[in-house]
């Protein structure tokens, strides 16, 4: 048979039959939602912004609730993130809501590294997923998923231009996560400012090349407010836990002396349109935008980064089997490399070695020729020193026995003498 597997595969073709009663498959969809709200949702905001900027206050009003708010200190030595997480139940959905604060954003002196760990950050979440899907016992059913799927930037309400802290940082994100700007502490700036404000933070982050999130157009039940919605970016918030008296009904506001700032009134901030925008309508598009585009990005840069590819060099599939073994031949090569340079890096230093114990030894040796020779002088001038003292010694014994001699002599001629007078004088 010459026909082989793609030939057998490309003859197949569709067909649209009918059915002839009710079989059940259109139930799919609602399988698939009471599946989901079993399993539950995970959501992860990041929220960056200087201290102090409103960020707690801000996720407190948009999920009406209290989270831990304690005050950042201004005195960090560099940022660091503190991800949160709750669990929430609205209805039967329940949610795992992680809240990320940048702690310290903007307050050092030299602000050109701030951007570092909120990158480092994002990957490390990345990278964990990763080294969940790479095992061999995958558990990503009910495995936490901390990628973040939103970063909502918190921008000064300066009314002059973004700082280069928040374009530098915004641009080193855009690739990573969703980026959603805002503009906090809106009801600090006035309306024309505001609405120049707007234009201008728009045209900077275009001029820039800073991609920010732009809600999707491709759904057609949500076309048209999406597309409204886009319009409206970046949105100018206000966040206040305060309950306030209007008429005769209670709203979520900041009192003032000259007036109360409604947040969920659509005249003084954008806060409902954010809200809705971010939870209501693309709380599942961000999510997928962070698996599909963010995170398929990041696994694509670490696999090619791990030398493993789609095509070999004439674009022929290449499987993960023979990268596989590309790459176990690779390191054996490499191994045996580095194996071969270090026995030749033994064998000189062997040799090394040998030629210093070699050098010492003579050095040794003349040491010890040299202390022989010192030796044998000393010897030499001692045996001389002997045969001089014996020599000395010979002369003093001749003396000493003619001297005795002498003495001998004079005695016996003394008393011959005196013999001879008493001889005389008896006569
Ligand atoms: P750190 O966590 O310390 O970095 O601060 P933060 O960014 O979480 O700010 P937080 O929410 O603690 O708010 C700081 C101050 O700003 C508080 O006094 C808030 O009442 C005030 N604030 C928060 N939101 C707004 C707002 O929309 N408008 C105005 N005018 N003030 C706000
Ligand atoms: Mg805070």
């Amino acid at each position: 048979m010459d026909t082989n597997d793609t030939d057998i595969y490309s003859s197949e073709e569709e067909r649209n039959l009918n059915l002839g009663g009710h079989v059940g498959f259109d139930s799919l969809p609602d399988q698939l939602v009471s599946k989901s709200v079993i399993q539950g949702f995970s959501f992860n905001i990041l929220c960056v912004g200087e201290t102090g900027i409103g960020k707690s206050t801000f996720m407190n009003t948009l999920f009406n609730t209290t989270f831990e708010n304690e005050e950042a200190s201004h005195y960090q030595n560099g940022v660091y993130l503190r991800p949160r997480t709750y669990n929430l139940q609205e209805s039967n959905v329940h949610l795992k809501l992680t809240i990320v604060d940048t702690v310290g954003f903007g307050d050092q002196i030299n602000k050109e590294e701030s951007y570092k760990p909120i990158v480092d950050y994002i990957d490390a979440q990345f990278e964990s997923y990763l080294q969940e899907e790479l095992k061999i016992k995958r558990c990503l059913f009910n495995y936490h998923d901390t990628r973040i799927h939103v970063c909502l930037y918190f921008i000064a309400p300066t009314g002059h231009s973004l700082k280069s802290l928040d374009l530098v940082t915004m641009k080193k994100l855009d690739s990573k996560v969703n980026v959603i700007p805002i503009i906090a502490k809106a009801d600090t700036i006035c309306k024309s400012e505001l609405h120049k404000f707007k234009i201008k933070i728009m045209s900077e982050l275009v001029s820039n090349g800073v991609q920010i999130y732009q809600f999707p157009t491709d759904d057609e039940v949500i076309t048209e407010i999406n597309s409204s919605m886009n319009a409206h970016l970046p949105f100018a918030v206000v966040g206040s836990t305060e309950e306030v008296k209007v008429g005769n009904k209670s709203v979520r506001a900041r009192q003032y002396p000259w007036g109360v700032v409604q947040v969920e009134n659509e005249s003084h901030c954008d806060f409902v349109k954010l809200r809705e925008m971010l939870i209501r309508v693309n709380m599942e598009d961000l999510r997928e935008q962070t698996h599909t585009r963010h995170y398929e990005l990041y696994r694509r840069c670490k696999l090619e980064e791990m030398g493993f590819k789609d095509t070999d060099p004439d674009n022929e599939p290449f499987s993960l089997q023979e990268t596989y073994e590309a790459k176990r031949k690779e390191f054996l090569h490499e191994l045996q490399q580095k194996e071969e340079e270090m026995r030749q890096m033994f064998v000189t230093k062997v040799k090394e070695t040998e030629a210093e114990l070699k050098e010492k030894e003579r050095e040794l040796h003349e040491k010890f020729e040299q202390l022989k020779r010192m030796h044998q002088e000393e010897k030499r001038k001692l045996e001389e020193k002997r045969r001089e003292l014996e020599d000395e010694m010979n002369i003093f014994n001749r003396v000493k026995v003619a001297s005795e001699t002498l003495q001998g002599q004079s005695l016996f001629g003394s008393s011959q003498q005196s013999f001879r007078k008493d001889k005389d004088k008896k006569n």
